[in-house]
C-alpha cells in the first residue's frame, strides 16, 4: 500500500466513528480530503450529519460532495473534528499547518468534544520537529514578529533558521485568513507545550502548528493496515 492508499484506508476507518446527527469539524489536506469524498458518498446514501470546513479549499470539496454544511456562528459546539497532520507524536500532540490552514483547523478542533487525527503510518514520529514548524503571523511588522519568534523558541530550546513560506509566484504565501506563514525549521521539539505556550504570547503571531491535548485519537494507515492510538491519560 503506497502513502495515499493508507491514507484512504486511515479516512475509511474514521468513518466509523461518525453516527447519524453528528456535527463534524472537516479538516484541510490530502488525507482529509479521503475523509470529505467517502463521507460523501455515506451522505448521498442518507447519513445526515453536518459539517464545518477547516479551509475554502475544504468548503469547495465538502460542496461538490454534497455534504450539509454550516459555521462555528450557526453551530459553536461540535461533536467530532476528523483532520490530517504534518506529525503526530507518542502522546498525540501534532505538527499542523503544511497545508496552511492551521488557524482555522485549531480554531474548529477546539471547538470539537473529539479529534480525530488520521494519517499515513510515516507521520508518526518519536518526537516533533523534523517537520519545519509553521506559525501564522500577521503581515504587519512581519521582522520584528520573526525576531520575537526567534527569542520566544530560544527560550525554551534551540532555535533554527525561520523562513517566510512563499507561494510558487514567489511572493508570499497567504493563508485562508490573509495572514503569512513562518516555518521553523528546529530539527527536534522536547517540550511542546513549553514551546506552545511561548509562540502563543508573542504579538503578532495569530496561531502556531503545535496542537497539545487535542487529539483523542489517531488512526493511522499503514503497509499492515489500520492501527488505532488513543491519547495517554
Ligand atoms: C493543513 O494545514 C495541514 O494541517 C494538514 O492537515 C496537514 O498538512 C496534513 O496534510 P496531508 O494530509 O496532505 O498530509
Amino acid at each position: 500500500m503506497n502513502a495515499d492508499a493508507q491514507k484512504r484506508a486511515a479516512a475509511a476507518r474514521a468513518l466509523e466513528f461518525v453516527t447519524p446527527g453528528m456535527r463534524l469539524g472537516l479538516g484541510t489536506g490530502s488525507t482529509a480530503r479521503h475523509f470529505v469524498e467517502l463521507l460523501g458518498e455515506r451522505v448521498r446514501g442518507g447519513l445526515d450529519v453536518v459539517g464545518v470546513p477547516t479551509s475554502e479549499a475544504t468548503y469547495a470539496d465538502a460542496l461538490r460532495c454534497g455534504i450539509k454544511l454550516t459555521t462555528l456562528d450557526e453551530t459553536p459546539e461540535l461533536d467530532l473534528t476528523v483532520d490530517g497532520a504534518d506529525e503526530i507524536g507518542p502522546d498525540l500532540s501534532l505538527i499542523k499547518g503544511g497545508g496552511g490552514a492551521l488557524l482555522r483547523e485549531k480554531i474548529v478542533a477546539a471547538a470539537s468534544a473529539r479529534m480525530i487525527v488520521i494519517a499515513d503510518a510515516g507521520k508518526w514520529v518519536a518526537s516533533l520537529g523534523g517537520f519545519p514548524l509553521p506559525i501564522e503571523v500577521t503581515p504587519f511588522g512581519f521582522e520584528a514578529t520573526r525576531r520575537a519568534v526567534a527569542a520566544a523558541i530560544s527560550a525554551v530550546q534551540p532555535c533554527g533558521p525561520l523562513t517566510l513560506r512563499r507561494a510558487q509566484n514567489g511572493h508570499a504565501f497567504v493563508t485562508d485568513g490573509g495572514h503569512w506563514i513562518i516555518d521553523a525549521a528546529l530539527s527536534r521539539i522536547d517540550d511542546p507545550a513549553a514551546l506552545a505556550q511561548k509562540l502563543s504570547a508573542v504579538p503578532g503571531v495569530m496561531e502556531h502548528g503545535l496542537f497539545v491535548g487535542l487529539a483523542t485519537f489517531a488512526v493511522l494507515g499503514g503497509p499492515d493496515g489500520v492501527r488505532i492510538v488513543e491519547r495517554p491519560a
